[in-house]
C-alpha cells in the first residue's frame, strides 16, 4: 500500500480508547494474578506498564491480545488490530529473516510486489541490513530480538483503517545498552509516524520514563494499578538524562514501598 493510502486509512480509525480495561481480574486456580485492573490507552498514546517480576504484566498483555480470558471484568480494543511482541523473539526458525517479515506483511494485506521493499526498509530501521538471508539460529540473541521488533512493526501496518494497538512485553530486556538505545529511538520514530497506540511492559524504570507518555505502576501479588505518573519531558529523551533519572528515582521509591508492603 502506498503511504498516501496508509494515511487515508489511518484517518478512519475508530474513536474512543485504543484499549480499555474495566475491573479486570485474573486468577490461575487459587492464585490471583491480577486484581481489579482498570486502565485506558488513548489512540496514539504510549503507555508503559511497570512492575516487579511476577506481578502479572505478561498476564495482562495476554488478556489484551485475547490469548487468554479474564476471570472478571471487560477488555475493549474497539475492533483494533493487535500486534504483539513477546519477551522471547517468536520467529519461524525455518524461514529466513526476510521471509519472517514478509509473512507478517502478508497477514496485514500488503501486496506481494511491495513486500520485499517494505521488509528491507524495516530491517534497515533495526540495523539489520545485510542479514536478510540468514535464518534465526544464525543470529545472536540481540539480532533475533531486532528481527522480532521489525516483525512487530510489520504487523502495525494498517491496510484496513482499524487502527493498531502494539503490545510489547519487555522486548528489550536482553539487549546491551547501546542496541537498546538505538531501538528505543526507532520504536519512537515509528510510533509517531504511524500514530500507533502502544502498551509497553517493562520492569526497567528508566526505560519506562524514556519511552512513555505515562507510566502505570502495578503492585505485586496480585497486580493492581497503584499509581500513574505522567511523563512531561520533551521527546526524544535520553535514558541517561538528569530529568529521566529524577522521575525514575521517584517512581523507584514508590515501587519499593509497594514491594516492601507485600513482602515480595
Ligand atoms: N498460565 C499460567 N498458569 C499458572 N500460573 C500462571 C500462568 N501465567 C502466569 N502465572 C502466574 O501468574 C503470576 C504473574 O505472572 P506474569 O504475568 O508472567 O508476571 P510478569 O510478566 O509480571 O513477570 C505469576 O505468579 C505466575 O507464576
Ligand atoms: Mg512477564
Amino acid at each position: 500500500m502506498t503511504q498516501a493510502v496508509e494515511a487515508a486509512a489511518s484517518r478512519a480509525v475508530p474513536s474512543g480508547a485504543a484499549v480499555r480495561l474495566d475491573g479486570v481480574s485474573k486468577a490461575f486456580g487459587s492464585l490471583p494474578a491480577l486484581d481489579d485492573v482498570s486502565l485506558r490507552v488513548e489512540p496514539g498514546e504510549f503507555v508503559c506498564l511497570l512492575g516487579a517480576s511476577g506481578c502479572g504484566k505478561s498476564t495482562l498483555l495476554n488478556l489484551v491480545a485475547a490469548l487468554d480470558r479474564p476471570s472478571a471484568g471487560t477488555i475493549d480494543t474497539a475492533g483494533r488490530r493487535v500486534a504483539l511482541m513477546f519477551q522471547e523473539p517468536a520467529l519461524f526458525p525455518w524461514l529466513t529473516v526476510t521471509a519472517n517479515i514478509e509473512l507478517a506483511l502478508k497477514t496485514r494485506g500488503v501486496p506481494r510486489a511491495e513486500r520485499r521493499a517494505r521488509s528491507a526498509e524495516l530491517l534497515a530501521s533495526v540495523h539489520l541490513a545485510g542479514f536478510e538471508k540468514k535464518r534465526p539460529h544464525q543470529l545472536s540473541g540481540g539480532m533475533r530480538q531486532r528481527v522480532a521488533l521489525a516483525r512487530a512493526l510489520a504487523l502495525t501496518i494498517d491496510t484496513e483503517g482499524t487502527g493498531t494497538l502494539l503490545l510489547m512485553d519487555e522486548p528489550f530486556g536482553a539487549l546491551d545498552a547501546m542496541t537498546r538505545d538505538l531501538l528505543h529511538d526507532e520504536l519512537e520514530r515509528i510510533w509517531r509516524e504511524r500514530n500507533l497506540s502502544v502498551l509497553f511492559v517493562t520492569h526497567n524504570v528508566r526505560e519506562a520514563v524514556r519511552l512513555g507518555d505515562r507510566v502505570v505502576l502495578l503492585s505485586s501479588r496480585p497486580g493492581r494499578v497503584v499509581e500513574e505518573f505522567p511523563v512531561p519531558m520533551d521527546r526524544p529523551r535520553r535514558i541517561d538524562s538528569t530529568e529521566v533519572a529524577a522521575l525514575a528515582a521517584t517512581i523507584t521509591d514508590r515501587l519499593r514501598e509497594e514491594v516492601g508492603r507485600h513482602g515480595a
